[in-house]
Parts: structure tokens; sequence; C-alpha cells
């Protein structure tokens, strides 16, 4: 008998297929949509046969596990699991409570997407957790900013706003040597175009009401974890009553479809525009890692394979009208 090859799966083919099993809904391609609290049985016995799987809306559906299975599938093997939040700050907010407790400090690139920042130096003081503030381009020197106490390393890039790209493998390295964990906003690139577990992020997070979403009409978080920081995350999150709606996870689920030909188009019409606003007078500098001409361009060329939409410009200074 002739060995069948087995073709890798590509992430395109993935993100139609993942999360849905057509023969556990008689043949219809997407799964069902549960608007769903309480569970009813026949008898007692049924509800302790049962329970394990499902025992109330918001400790999962098969709608939340069909976007939990689509997006941990798109991770690759190192993620272990995924949490649905109720936005992208709540996904930030809660994979930082699930791992750093009062005493501990966490480093946090200048650069951040700035409710993080107010986060870190709101909610996270008043719980004893301290806060630095560190230069995103400072790669491997960023060991000089650990302390004994220091939990995790935040990064996210490239940076919001201002655009740097990190060395996110250099940054993790350290981080690692030292027992520290390293969590990612990677809402720009998503796991398409940055694989971050592959480059040593234990939690990745992704703002869905952005690219996963692609409609401007769902808030929607999640954060995939690797298999050590899985547990303290759907704890957190279970502790704290955190779901999402039906109806923003199957609208989630269905954004992730097309998710890859978005990005393409993204990737393709924010160069386009990066490079016509290079030529324009008014513009001191264009703000995109993936133009030649940028600082991070090298980062972005080695680890990224492509980039989203979002970039920004320096305007020349101009005398008031
Ligand atoms: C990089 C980044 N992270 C997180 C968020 C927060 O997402 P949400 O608006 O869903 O809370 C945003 C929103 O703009 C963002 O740009």
């Amino acid at each position: 008998m002739t060995k069948k090859i087995k073709a890798p799966i590509k992430p395109d083919t993935r993100l139609v297929t993942s999360g849905r099993d057509p023969q556990a809904n008689h043949g219809f391609v997407n799964p069902p949509v549960y608007h769903a609290s309480t569970l009813l049985y026949p008898t007692a016995e049924d509800q302790v046969a049962h329970r394990a799987r499902y025992n109330y809306g918001r400790r999962g559906t098969p709608t939340s596990e069909a976007l939990e299975d689509a997006l941990r599938e798109l991770d690759g093997e190192t993620c272990a699991g995924v949490a649905l939040l109720p936005s992208g700050l709540a996904a930030i907010a809660a994979a930082l409570i699930a791992v750093a407790r009062s005493g501990d400090h966490v480093l946090v690139p200048d650069s951040v997407y700035r409710p993080t920042r107010n986060f870190c130096n709101g909610v996270f003081k008043r719980l004893g957790v301290e806060t630095t503030y560190y230069d995103p381009v400072i790669g491997a020197d960023i060991a000089k900013s650990f302390r004994a106490n220091t939990r995790a390393v935040f990064v996210e890039a490239p940076g919001s706003q201002s655009f740097e790209m990190q060395d996110i493998p250099a940054i993790a390295k350290v981080a690692h040597d030292r027992k520290a964990i390293v969590m990612m906003d990677n809402t720009w690139a998503t796991p398409l175009y940055f694989r971050a577990f592959d480059r040593g992020v234990d939690m990745q997070i992704q703002a869905g009401t952005k690219y996963i979403g692609g409609h401007s009409d769902i808030m929607f978080g999640c954060v995939s974890a690797n298999a050590a920081t899985l547990p303290a995350l759907k704890d957190t999150v279970y502790s704290m009553g955190l779901c999402v709606g039906p109806d923003d996870m199957y609208l989630a689920l269905r954004g992730l479809r097309t998710l890859g030909v978005r990005l393409a188009r993204h990737y393709q019409s924010g160069l386009r525009v990066a490079r016509w606003l290079e030529q324009r007078p008014e513009v001191l500098r264009v703000l995109h890692p993936a133009l030649e001409t940028d600082t991070g361009h090298d980062i972005w060329k080695r680890d990224f394979t492509g980039a989203s939409g979002l970039f920004s410009i320096v305007l020349k200074p101009a005398s008031e009208p």
C-alpha cells in the first residue's frame, strides 16, 4: 500500500475549516449560536453525567468552544488553550491579573497601548504590582531592568502609535532565563503575520474587536496561553465572571474565516498609502515597519511575514494659519 503524504494545512485553509463540526450539527457548516445560561436535564444522573462538559452558559457553550478551537488551531501546538474576553482591554487586564501578584514587578514598553498603561498605573498599582516602563527598542539590554521580583515582561510590536519594533526573541530569552513570563499584545500582526509562540511568547493577547472581527461591529478579545500559563488564565477569567455574548462570539468566528484575505489587502493597501505619504511635502516621517526606511524594518523582516493596515506619520512643523 502506498503511504499517503499529508500536506501541512496552510493557515488560510485552517481559518476556513477550524472550529466547526458539521456532522455534529445535522450537516450545517457552522456551529449554532447558543443563547444560554442555565441547562436543564431530565434526571439528576443525567446532570452528573454531562456537567463536566457544559454546566452553565458562562462556563462555555458549543459556540464558545468552536471559537476557542479555531483560535487555538491558528496558534499552533505550543498554544494550550484560549480564553475569550469581552474586549481587547479586558483580555490585557485578565492576562496581567492572571500572572502578577501583590509585591510583583512587571516590565511594560513605553510605547504600549495607552489603556494598558492606565491599567498598570491604576488597578495594578492599587493591587500592589509595580510597573517599570522600558525603552521598546532595548532588546537584550532589558536584563538591566530586571529585579528579583520581576514576574512578567509585556511586549507589543509595533508600539501603539509610535510603531517601534521590538526584538521579542531577545527579550523572551532574557525573561525566560530569569523565570519571567512574556506576554504580548499581538493585535497588529495577528498570529497570521507574527507567530508569537514560536518567538518565545507565553501568552498572546488580541483585541478581536479589530482584525478578527473585521467589520467594526463586535467587542471581543482573547488570550492564548501555553501550558504553563493557561491554568492561571482560565481560573482568573472564570473567577471574575468574564465571558462574551453569543452573537459576538459567532461574529468573531465568522470574521476569522476571512482574516487571511482581509489582512493581505490591508498589507498591500497600507503599504501603498504609506509609500505615497513618504513623498508628501507635509510629511516628515512615515512610521511603518514594512518600509525599508523604517528603523524597525530589519526586525520586521526577520520575524514577521506581513503587515496589517495600521501605521502613523509625523508631520512637519507648520505655522498657525
Ligand atoms: C493594540 C491594541 N490593543 C488593545 C486594544 C483594546 O481593544 P478593545 O477596544 O477591544 O478593548 C486596542 C484598541 O484599539 C489596540 O489597538
